[in-house]
This record gives structure tokens, C-alpha cells and sequence, in this order.
């Protein structure tokens, strides 16, 4: 049995003093929640904060991006080891937002990938389809193309500690969200990739969490697909009360 996993990305959101106010207002909420694994990943400047907000409780931190690099004049980036340091479990890989305006390619999440396992953080690496890649029944080749390209190289017992984002480019903050048999299908078609990659027991064993304009009102739909083992929530995620709401979607698989 996969364990459900809700994650939730502030993206460019928020300040300090709402940031830590959203993290203890959650630590509270998700108390008593043992069946589900819960995570937040603020930017990058609140994560210090957070992680002691959030430490010793329900709710991991995780970070929205990385540098390869283990240390050094890169001006900018963070090393895993440096989000390992403030509190980090997770660290969001290859985001559509960062592949489509920022330009990221599949190899360079491939590096960062090896270089989150080897600093100890779990990766949530982020696969998905434009729009007009949907119209042009394109939807399974550029899953393959960014699935294989960003997780090159990994051994199986490696893979096993990745989870995978499957998050439709369309549907990210649009409203639109994908239907439970559109999520479900490209969540199937993923499993059997990595039996095709790797073997059973790493297909049964990744988690591939849906994002895209995931709310509490259409989570629990999704999450009752056999192959949809969480969510990568946006916007929900940036008060209490909708993710909450969203987790409580999670419990009931
Ligand atoms: P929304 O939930 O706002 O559509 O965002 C999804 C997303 O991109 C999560 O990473």
C-alpha cells in the first residue's frame, strides 16, 4: 500500500510572518494525522522558519527548487546540503513553471535529482503536458521524454525514494482540472513506465501525487483513482482551511 501523500507549493507567496502563521495553523490541524503524509514547501528565504515552525509535527518542509552543485561560486542556487540544514525532507524538481519560464530541461533536473538523493532529500519531480501537446495527442511522448530524460541514471532503490508530480500544464491554476480518468489514465501509463524502466516492485512502490488546480471539493475524486497516490496543490494550499480540507480528501482513500 502506497501512503497518500499532500503536498502543498506556495510558489512565489506569501511573507514571513503569513508563512509561519499558515505552517502553525496546519501543525495544529494535522495533529492527529497518522495515514497521510503531509508537506509545505515555501519559498525559499521562509524555510528556516517554517521547518521550526513545523518541527516535530505532521507537516515535512520541502524546498521549491535546487542547484546541482554541492558548493560554490553560484551566485544564487542552493545546494541540497543547505536545505538538508534548515529543515528540509523534500525538494520540488523540475516544476512545469520552471521548465516553461524558466527554461529548465530535462537534464538539468536530471542533475538535480542525483544530487537531492545524494544530499538525503526525496525529490518530487514534476512531469506534464501543454495544452496543445493534449490537443495533438502528444500527452504520453512528452511524459515518457521528461519521465526518462529527469530520472536518468537512477538504480532502482534510488527510484524508489523519488515521488512523482504529475501535474498537466493546462490545469495549473487555470481551474480546469483534469478529470479523475484523464489524471488516472497518464497516472497508469506512468506506472507501467516504470515496470518497462525498472521492474514491479518499483511501479508499485513510487507515489505519483496529481497537480493541478486540485481544491477539497474535486481531491477526494481524484485520490479514490487507484494509480492517484496524492496531490501537488497551488493555490489550496496557501490557507489552512482548503488544504486541510484536501488531506481530509486523502484519509478517505
Ligand atoms: P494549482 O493548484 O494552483 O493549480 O497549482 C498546481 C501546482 O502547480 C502545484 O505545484
Amino acid at each position: 500500500m502506497r501512503r497518500a501523500f499532500i503536498a502543498g507549493n506556495w510558489k512565489m507567496n506569501l511573507n514571513l510572518a503569513s508563512s509561519v502563521a499558515l505552517v502553525e495553523g496546519l501543525v495544529k490541524a494535522t495533529a492527529d494525522c497518522d495515514d497521510v503524509d503531509v508537506a509545505v514547501c515555501p519559498p525559499s528565504v521562509y524555510l528556516s522558519a517554517v521547518a521550526q515552525a513545523a518541527a516535530g509535527s505532521k507537516v515535512g518542509v520541502g524546498a521549491q527548487n535546487m542547484y546541482h552543485e554541492p558548493d560554490g561560486a553560484f551566485t544564487g542556487e542552493l545546494s541540497g546540503a543547505m536545505l538538508k540544514d534548515v529543515g528540509c525532507r523534500y525538494v520540488i524538481l523540475g516544476h512545469s513553471e520552471r521548465r516553461n519560464i524558466l527554461g529548465e530541461s530535462s537534464e538539468d533536473v536530471n542533475l538535480k535529482v542525483h544530487a537531492a538523493l545524494s544530499a538525503g532529500l526525496i525529490p518530487i519531480v514534476c512531469v506534464g503536458e501543454l495544452l496543445a501537446e493534449r490537443k495533438a495527442n502528444k500527452t504520453m511522448d512528452v511524459i515518457r521524454r521528461q519521465f526518462d530524460g529527469s530520472i536518468s541514471g537512477l538504480t532502482a532503490d534510488q527510484m524508489k525514494q523519488v515521488v512523482i508530480a504529475y501535474e498537466p500544464v493546462w490545469a495549473i491554476g487555470t481551474g480546469e482540472v483534469a478529470t479523475p480518468a484523464q489524471a488516472e489514465e497518464v497516472h497508469l501509463a506512468l506506472r507501467k513506465l516504470m515496470e518497462d524502466r525498472y521492474n514491479k516492485e518499483v511501479a508499485e512502490t513510487v507515489r505519483i501525487q496529481y497537480g493541478g488546480s486540485v481544491k477539497p471539493d474535486n481531491a477526494a475524486e481524484l485520490l479514490a483513482q487507484p494509480n492517484i497516490d496524492g496531490a501537488l496543490v497551488g493555490g489550496a494550499s496557501l490557507k489552512v482551511e482548503p488544504f486541510v480540507g484536501i488531506i481530509a480528501g486523502a484519509r478517505k482513500k
